[in-house]
C-alpha cells in the first residue's frame, strides 16, 4: 500500500519474562517475535519501517543487520508507549501519509489484518483508528471505552480503569493507524498523569476525540491474532499457535503429517509432498526436505539439505548436512555438520558422521565413526569401524577409493589412503596407505593351544 510508513515499538525489556534476553529477541516458532511483526509490517509495503529500541539496542539492531529496509530510533528512557513514538518522530520527518503503529510483542500478528485495517482507516477518512478485539478474558489490556452512541471516547488502561470499566470486553490490540500530520501535532501533548506514570499512547485517542478528528475503532476477527507476549506462559501459546499454522500450510500444500500436534516445524522449513513426517520430530532452521521421503519418530533434523525419496528412521540427529536421494539414516544415526551423503547412501543405526563426503551407493549399516573422510561410491564400511582422524592436536583425512570393502572392526589412523578396489581385512589397523586392488591385514597371527582348558582342570 502506498504512503504508509510503520513504527514498531521494542524499547521495553519485557520484566515479565525474567529473562537476560531482551524480550522481543526471543524465538517464536524457530524467528526472533521482533521477525514476526516486522514481516507483517514489510508485507503491507509500509516504508521506512521505523523501529524503536531501547532495552538491549544493540542486540537488536545487530539481529536485523541485514535489512535495509529498517531505521532505528532509540529511547533510552522507557517512559511509556507515547513517549516511545515521539522518539520515532525525526525518523519519519517529512512523512505526510498514514503511520501504521505496531507492538514488538505481537507475533501473531498477520499482514491481511494490518491492510484490512489499513482500508478501513482510510474508506472512512479517519485520523485514528484502533485496532480492537473482544476478549472473554480481557485482563491486562487496555479497555476501549465507548459512549451511549458506539463511538470510541477513549482506552483505559487495566490499572487506572474504575470498576466498571474492567468489565468491557472490547480491548485494545496496541496496534493503530494514524495520520502523520495528527500524530507530529499531538504526540507532545501526552501527559503521564496515571497509575504508572507513563506517557500513553492512548491518551491520544481521547485528544482526537476532543479535538473532533474521526476517530474509529475496528474488531479484530480472531482475537487470538493480536495477542501479545509478555511472559513465558504467552510465548508458549503463541509459538503453539504458530507453529499450528506452519503445520497447516504444509499439510494443505501435501505433506502428511501422522500427528501434527507433536510436530515441531520452524518457520522457512521447506517439505516437498509426499513426505510423511511421524511424531516429535523437530525439524529447525533452514532445512529443505524434498518429496517422497519418510521421517519417522523423534528425529531431530536442523539445517539439513534433504533430496527425494529419502528414509530417516526414529531417534536420529541430522545437523548442517546434505543428504541427496534415496538416501537411508538410522534408526539413531548422528550426521554431524560437513556431512554430504550421495544417493543411495545407507547410515545405519549409532553411526556418526562429521565432515565427510559418501559416494553414489556407499555404506556404513553400523556402529561406525566416520570424521574428516572422502568416501568413494560403492564403499563397504564394517561395523565398528572408526576413522581415527585426532592425533591429539590435529585432525587429519582419510581417503577411501570407490568399490573398497572395509571389514569389520577396522581402525583407519590419518592421514592414511585407501586405494580403490581395495579389501581391508576384520580387525585391521590401518596406519598406512593401502594401494589400490589390494588386500590389507595387520592382525596378531591366531594361537590355539589344543587342550589347554582339560590342563587348567
Ligand atoms: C499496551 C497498551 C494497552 C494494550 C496493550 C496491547 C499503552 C499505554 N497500553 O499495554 O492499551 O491493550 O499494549 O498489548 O499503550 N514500549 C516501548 N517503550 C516504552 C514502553 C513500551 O517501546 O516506554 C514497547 C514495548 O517494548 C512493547 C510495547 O511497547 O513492545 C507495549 O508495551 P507494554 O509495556 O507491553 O504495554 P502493555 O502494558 O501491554
Ligand atoms: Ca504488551
Amino acid at each position: 500500500m502506498d504512503n504508509v510508513a510503520a513504527i514498531i515499538l521494542a524499547a521495553g525489556k519485557g520484566t515479565r519474562m525474567k529473562s537476560g534476553l531482551v524480550k522481543v529477541l526471543h524465538p517464536a516458532a524457530g524467528r526472533a517475535m521482533i521477525d514476526w511483526p516486522l514481516e507483517a509490517a514489510r508485507a503491507t509495503g509500509a516504508a521506512p519501517l521505523v523501529l524503536v529500541l531501547g532495552h538491549q539496542a544493540d542486540k537488536v539492531q545487530d539481529h536485523c543487520r541485514n535489512a535495509t529496509d529498517i531505521s532505528f530510533a532509540l529511547q533510552d528512557e522507557q517512559l511509556g508507549t507515547g513517549h516511545a513514538v515521539a522518539c520515532a518522530r525525526q525518523a519519519l520527518a517529512g512523512f505526510g501519509g498514514t503511520v501504521l503503529i505496531l507492538c514488538g510483542d505481537t507475533p501473531l500478528l498477520r499482514p491481511e489484518t494490518l491492510v484490512g485495517l489499513i482500508r478501513f482507516h482510510r474508506d472512512r477518512n479517519a485520523v485514528v483508528t484502533v485496532l480492537t478485539a473482544i476478549m472473554d478474558d480481557p485482563s491486562g489490556y487496555g479497555r476501549v471505552v465507548r459512549d451511549n452512541g458506539g463511538g470510541v471516547v477513549r482506552i483505559v488502561e487495566q490499572k487506572d480503569a474504575k470498576p466498571e470499566e474492567l468489565g468491557i470486553r472490547e480491548i485494545n490490540s496496541g496496534i493503530y493507524c494514524m495520520e502523520a500530520d495528527f500524530l507530529s501535532k499531538h504526540i507532545d501533548a501526552l501527559g503521564s498523569d496515571n497509575a504508572q506514570n507513563e506517557y500513553y499512547l492512548t491518551d491520544l485517542v481521547s485528544i482526537a476525540v476532543q479535538k473532533g478528528f474521526s476517530c474509529l475503532a475496528m474488531s479484530a476477527d480472531d482475537a487470538t491474532e493480536i495477542m501479545g507476549v509478555n511472559d513465558r506462559v504467552q510465548l508458549a501459546e503463541a509459538s503453539g499457535i504458530l507453529r499450528q499454522r506452519i503445520n497447516l500450510e504444509l499439510m494443505l500444500a501435501g505433506v502428511t503429517m501422522v500427528n501434527p500436534d507433536q510436530i515441531y516445524i520452524d518457520h522457512g522449513v521447506q517439505i516437498a509432498p509426499d513426505t510423511v513426517i511421524h511424531s516429535n520430530c523437530r525439524i529447525s532452521g533452514k532445512t529443505i526436505i524434498g518429496s517422497n521421503c519418510e521421517i519417522e519418530g523423534n528425529v531431530n533434523i536442523k539445517d539439513c539439505l534433504i533430496g527425494n525419496g529419502c528414509l530417516i528412521k526414529a531417534g536420529s540427529v541430522l545437523e548442517d548436512a546434505e543428504l541427496n536421494d534415496h538416501v537411508n539414516v538410522g534408526p539413531m544415526a548422528h550426521l554431524r555438520p560437513g556431512t554430504v551423503l550421495r544417493d543411495h547412501v545407507k547410515i545405519g543405526n549409532f553411526v556418526e558422521t562429521k565432515k565427510i563426503v559418501m559416494g553414489h551407493g556407499s555404506k556404513a549399516s553400523h556402529l561406525t565413526y566416520l570424521g574428516d573422510a572422502e568416501i568413494g561410491s560403492d564403499v563397504n564400511i564394517g561395523c565398528g569401524t572408526i576413522t581415527c582422524n585426532y592425533d591429539g592436536v590435529n585432525k587429519h583425512r582419510t581417503i577411501i577409493g570407490d568399490q573398497v570393502f572395509i571389514g569389520s572392526d577396522v581402525q583407519l589412523v590419518a592421514p592414511v589412503t585407501v586405494g580403490r578396489n581395495s579389501l581391508v581385512a576384520a580387525g585391521t589397523t590401518v596406519t598406512c596407505d593401502v594401494p589400490a586392488d589390494s588386500l590389507a591385514i595387520s592382525r596378531v597371527p591366531q594361537v590355539n593351544k589344543e587342550g589347554w582348558r582339560l590342563r587348567k582342570k
